[in-house]
């Protein structure tokens, strides 16, 4: 029997799409602690998922809503309780999309976004790095967003959360690098999961196919961009660091039909 326990990975928003995607590549080498907001029966669906796949894995899920730094503080204190060690992989991936033009927003909606998507992830990075310090081993990643760069209308505080998140990612990358931490930031172009579903359904009823938006002609799957943050994860990660990885079939290089 083997008694050397495996590294924690946490991932919050573990429990759908693309967080669930990477805990599924991520439990080969991890055990996991992931982290939902109120989906309960989801979350239970995903544990005996993995559970079933993965029976060497520990896994166990952690509801937490994450919307401030004491949310974070709670998150970890849970997940060091429940396997009596600090998590030396995390995956920043939990967070909603609420379109909405400017103008006409209310301004406490853009507050809110920006506190989940980006204020969450420096938060809960910055509890996290202390043990991966010690340890001199750490991976952070942190789920941007091709809107990031590539606008689209209803999206400024969703884009300006996304864009600091990659510049959070490049200057934290450069300050842990010597303890063997990495930090990268990925921006997925579109992935199919519970929160693009009608998206994906509208563009297919509208346009027929996906061709006229993405050049692969298709959406990317929650899996395969979860094989490409366990590399990262992985050792053989370990000289990719402080960068943005673009995810996304080719959308964002510009007209598919020019
Ligand atoms: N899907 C895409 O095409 C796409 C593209 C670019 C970027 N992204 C980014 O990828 C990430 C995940 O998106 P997804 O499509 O996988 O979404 P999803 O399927 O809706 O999953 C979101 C997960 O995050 C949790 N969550 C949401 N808000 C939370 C909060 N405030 N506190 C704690 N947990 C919270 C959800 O918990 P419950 O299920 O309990 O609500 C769920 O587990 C997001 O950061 C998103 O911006 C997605």
């Amino acid at each position: 029997m083997n008694l050397v326990k495996r590294p924690v990975a946490l991932v919050t928003g573990g429990t759908s799409g693309i967080g669930l995607g990477c805990a599924l590549s991520l439990a080969r080498d991890y055990d996991l602690a992931l982290s939902f907001a109120q989906n309960e029966i989801k979350a239970q669906k995903a544990l005996h998922y993995l559970k079933d796949r993965y029976p060497e894995a520990e896994v166990e899920i952690f509801q937490r809503p994450l919307f401030r730094k004491t949310d974070c503080d709670d998150l970890f204190d849970d997940v060091t309780q429940s396997f009596q060690r600090e998590p030396l992989v995390l995956v920043n991936c939990a967070g909603r999309i609420r379109d909405g033009l400017f103008l006409t927003s209310d301004f406490e909606d853009h507050v809110n976004l920006i506190n989940e998507h980006l204020i969450v992830s420096m938060a809960l990075t910055q509890i996290c790095l202390k043990s991966m310090y010690r340890k001199r081993f750490g991976r952070v990643i942190n789920m941007s967003s091709i809107s990031a760069n590539y606008a689209k209308r209803g999206q400024t505080s969703y884009a300006a959360a996304k864009g600091a998140i990659e510049a959070f990612t490049r200057t934290l990358a450069l300050e842990v690098a010597h303890r063997g931490i990495t930090v990268n930031a990925i921006a997925p172009g579109l992935i199919e999961t519970p929160m693009t579903e009608k998206l994906i359904e509208s563009i297919k009823t509208k346009h027929k196919t996906l061709h006229s938006r993405i050049p692969v002609g298709r959406a990317g799957t929650p899996e395969e961009l979860g094989e490409f943050v366990a590399f990262l994860c992985s050792a053989n990660g370990a000289y990719i660091t402080g960068a943005t990885h673009i995810f996304d079939g080719g959308r964002s290089l510009g007209d598919p039909a020019s």
